[in-house]
């Protein structure tokens, strides 16, 4: 049995991943350090939310290895899993709110489910990461009175609330104008540094990923092609990473690419 990595909090090695006949992943590897926030870039249908559903362990892989700290995800027993995970924050693409709590119970929904804590104790709490979100004013209000941006912002209260060391975000501008998916870019920077945790960011945009990463990562039919700091990304010769960082249809990637992945 292999062992856990000495210094990062995540890797995968050789990840591969089909659904049936379709090969998702390919083989994927990748470290994140701690304190890192890794930008995963990629087209559409490309694997990236997969790839944040392997960590979670709610995915297997068809091979390869995946690691959260020194657990390997993969082999944890059901009730090793919920605990390892509670270690780990999430925030969904559209908030994935409940719409028939107030924003008060949707943030306070993993302290009851995964603690022992008492009322007074989750109120502190619940009220601690709506100040570091800047949400306190709307604590009792429902979901479907706030705005795109502050349902974004009640989700990072929420993933938040277990004290995570990791957190994963899929797509966090999803939907967003741009003036507020810079303001949640500014917020995810702020309080992942603030509160010492490190990120794994999902993204196509490229603006997004430039601002947040401080290491960028793209998927490409399956694999990871590139793996450095933006700067350094930027300067690449890659022709999949220049189409890519420049948005330009003239290059290899093709509309319709990544199905070229099954048939390989
Ligand atoms: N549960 C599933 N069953 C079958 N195919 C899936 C499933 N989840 C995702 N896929 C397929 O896997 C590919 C990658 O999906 P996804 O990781 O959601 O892409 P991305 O997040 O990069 O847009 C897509 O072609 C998608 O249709
Ligand atoms: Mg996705």
């Amino acid at each position: 049995m292999s062992s856990g990595p000495p210094n990062e909090i995540v890797e995968l090695r050789d990840v591969q991943l089909a659904f049936g006949a379709k090969k998702v992943l390919t083989g994927v590897s990748l470290k994140v350090e701690r304190l890192d926030r890794l930008v995963i870039m990629g087209q559409s249908g490309s694997g990236k939310s997969t790839i944040l559903r392997l960590i979670l362990g709610i995915l297997q892989p068809t091979a390869g290895e995946i690691f959260f700290k020194q657990f390997e995800i993969s082999r944890l027993k059901r009730r090793k899993l919920q605990q390892v995970r509670a270690q780990i924050g999430m925030v969904y693409q559209y908030s994935a709110l409940l719409s028939s709590r107030n924003v008060r119970d949707n943030i306070a929904l993993p302290l009851e489910e995964l603690t022992r804590k008492s009322n007074t104790e989750i109120d502190r709490i619940v009220d601690e990461k709506l100040e570091l979100v800047g949400m306190r004013d709307s604590k009792f209000q429902m979901p479907s009175e706030l705005s795109g941006g502050m349902r974004k912002r009640v989700s990072l209260a929420r993933a938040l609330v277990m004290e995570p060391e990791l957190i994963l975000f899929d797509e966090p501008s999803a939907g967003l104008d741009p003036v507020i998916s810079s303001v949640i870019d500014e917020l995810i920077i702020s309080l992942t540094a603030r509160s010492k945790v490190t990120s794994i960011i999902v993204t196509h945009e490229m603006e997004s990923a430039f601002r947040i990463g401080t290491r960028m990562a793209m998927l490409y039919q399956g694999e990871i092609i590139a793996d450095a700091p933006p700067e350094e990304l930027k300067q690449s010769d890659n022709p999949v990473v220049r189409q890519f960082l420049s948005g330009s249809t003239e290059g290899p990637i093709l509309e319709g690419s990544k199905d070229a992945v099954a048939t390989k």
